[in-house]
This record gives C-alpha cells, structure tokens and sequence, in this order.
C-alpha cells in the first residue's frame, strides 16, 4: 500500500504470518528500470512469499521490470488495474487500464513470455459508467488467455472523475456477489477478494465463494488480525501464541536494522496499531510516537511501549 508499507512492514508482518502472501506497494515499471533497484525492490529474505505489484501499461517496459523483479527473487509479479490517483490515470495505467481489456493482455502476455513466476492481476469492478458484467469478464478473459495465472478482484467499482483515491477505497458500493460470479463462471483460475475485509471471520467467510482473501487496510491497522491466519487459513500452527511473543521474536530484525544504521521509527511506525483495543493500547502507541522517533531511540524503548501493555493489562486484572 503506497505511502503505508514498505521492506519494513513486511517483516513485521511475516512474524505475525508464515503461509501469508505478502504484496510490495505498487512500483513503476520505468522506476524499476530506471530508478534505485536498491530502494524500490530491495527485500529481506524473511519476508518470502512476496509479490511485487507492477504498475505501468507498456508491454515492452512492464516485461524488462518483470524480469528485473524476478532476478531479484520477488516469487510473483502482480499488476495493478485498480489505482485510481490522477498521476496514475496521467500515466494511462491503474484502474483506467479496465476500459483497455486488450492492452492489460498485452501486458500481461509480454511478462508471461519472460518470466517464470507467476503474474496475476489485481483489479477493480470496473470503472465509471461501465457495466460490471461486462467490464470485470471481458477484463478477466482477455488476461486469462493472455497467461495470467489468477485475479484479485477489489470488489468495488472506481470513480475516476471526482473521487480522491481515499473516497475510492470506500464510496463506490462494494459488490462482493459480483466477484462470486466470476469466480462461479472460472472454475479453474484462482480468483481473490479483496475490499472492507475487517475481521478474520468475514475473510473465512468468503473462502466458501473465491479462492483467496487479500486484506489492506485492516492487515496493516490491526496486524494483530494476521496472527490467527496460519491456523485458520492454512491449517498449521500460528507462529506465535500472542502479540507480545511476536513483539519478541521480531526483535533481531529490529536490532539488526539499528545495528546498520537505521532509526527505529523505519519500523516501529508500522507497529502502532499492534495492541489496537487492547488496554494500554494508547499508552503503546503515545510511547511509540514520542520516543521511538528520537534518533537514538533502541529497541530499549520497544520494549518500554510493550510493557505499557503488559502493565494495563495487570491493572485490569487486579481490578477485575
Ligand atoms: C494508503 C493505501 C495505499 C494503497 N496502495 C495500493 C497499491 O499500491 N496497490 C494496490 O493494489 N492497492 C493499493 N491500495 C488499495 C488496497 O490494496 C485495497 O485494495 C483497498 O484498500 C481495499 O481493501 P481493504 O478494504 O482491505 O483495505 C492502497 C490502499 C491504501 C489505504
């Protein structure tokens, strides 16, 4: 998610999930050629399974991205047919790709012709005026035969005139049926929701109807969601019994990112929604935002923030 998650993120979020396909935010094709490899694609090894989400809409620049970001070990190449931002829609790719069924398969053919991993396609209902019966299958069908090996579906319609990208994550009525129905007509070609997702049980809900369940914001709100994931989704143990357990397995990542150089905050910020409704929560983050920021902040103040929790914790139980 632009803005949001980054190397650090993912990590933090590979403790808390083992089996979880995590996605990088959204990268260009022509920053991936032209720009800092380093910066843009770098990743840790801890954080496998990972894609890297292409955006762009030029056969030709999307598949020399495709084969940089599979020569740096991404394990799936996703494209985006669904941002909405202006920049986006200047550069002709993102969401208003779903008007241009034709060109995605190009795209979508020309990394299929140079890439062994696989690459599927994130995209929207629609777009506008379109009819979503119309718009989602013909979108669907010209990228399936292109090679595309599965879909993630935001299960919303985009307003590209007169919605910000914000109002684009909620306003446009979620259609959740209208992904079962693609899903019914594709037997074969796996098939992901995505969109309002809040609990672990709405997610569980929809495995009865799609293959697979993408969470955004909630994921990265409340990352304590993602520890239950391996048991109830794959059906292996969870990595941790609790958060404060994940908190410390988590701490060589964080010491080893100090001991390189940089700040805390790169990767506490990510971990303020940890304890979100929880009693010591507000004290978790408060610690967080106003010591962790400090330059010479250590995992010593990572540690003073749990145990705000761990201590309100105490409190309630003593007054219970
Ligand atoms: C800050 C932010 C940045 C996002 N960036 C991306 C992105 O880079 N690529 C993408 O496919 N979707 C992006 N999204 C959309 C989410 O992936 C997701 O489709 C959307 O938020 C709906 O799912 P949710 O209700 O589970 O959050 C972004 C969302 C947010 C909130």
């Amino acid at each position: 998610m632009m803005d949001w998650t980054d190397r650090h993120c993912r990590a933090f979020h590979r403790v808390l999930s083992r089996r979880a396909l995590l996605y990088t935010e959204m990268v260009t094709a022509n920053a991936v050629i032209f720009g800092d490899r380093e910066r843009l694609l770098g990743f840790s090894e801890v954080e496998h399974p990972i894609a890297v989400q292409l955006g762009g809409s030029d056969p030709v620049a999307l598949a020399k991205a495709a084969v940089i970001c599979a020569a740096w070990g991404y394990d799936e190449i996703n494209l985006n047919v669904g941002c909405p931002s202006d920049r986006v829609q200047g550069g002709n790719f993102g969401a208003c790709l779903m008007r241009d069924p034709a060109l995605v398969a190009a795209c979508v053919a020309a990394m299929k012709a140079e890439v062994a991993i696989p690459v599927t396609v994130k995209c929207r209902l629609g777009v506008d005026d379109q009819d979503i019966e119309v718009a989602l299958d013909a979108l669907a069908d010209a990228v399936l035969a292109a090679g595309a090996d599965g879909l993630i579906v935001h299960a919303r319609k985009a307003w590209l005139e007169g919605l910000s990208p914000k109002e684009n994550r909620d306003i446009p009525p979620l259609d959740y049926d209208r992904v079962h129905r693609l899903k019914a007509r594709l037997p074969d070609v796996p098939v992901s929701l995505n969109g309002g997702l809040l609990t672990l049980d709405a997610a569980l809900a929809q495995l009865a109807h799609v293959d697979g369940v993408m969470l955004g914001r909630a994921a990265y709100q409340q990352p304590e969601l993602l520890l239950r994931i391996d048991s109830l989704f794959f059906g292996e143990e969870d990595p941790h019994a609790d958060a404060f357990a994940a908190v410390a397995a988590f701490e060589p990542y964080v010491a080893a990112h100090l001991a390189a150089g940089g700040r805390l905050h790169d990767i506490t910020r990510h971990m303020l929604g940890l304890f979100t409704g929880r009693p010591g929560a507000r004290a978790f983050r408060r610690h967080l935002a106003t010591e962790g920021v400090k330059p010479e902040a250590g995992l010593y103040v990572l540690r003073a923030a749990v145990d705000e929790v761990r201590k309100a914790e105490e409190r309630r139980s003593l007054v219970a």
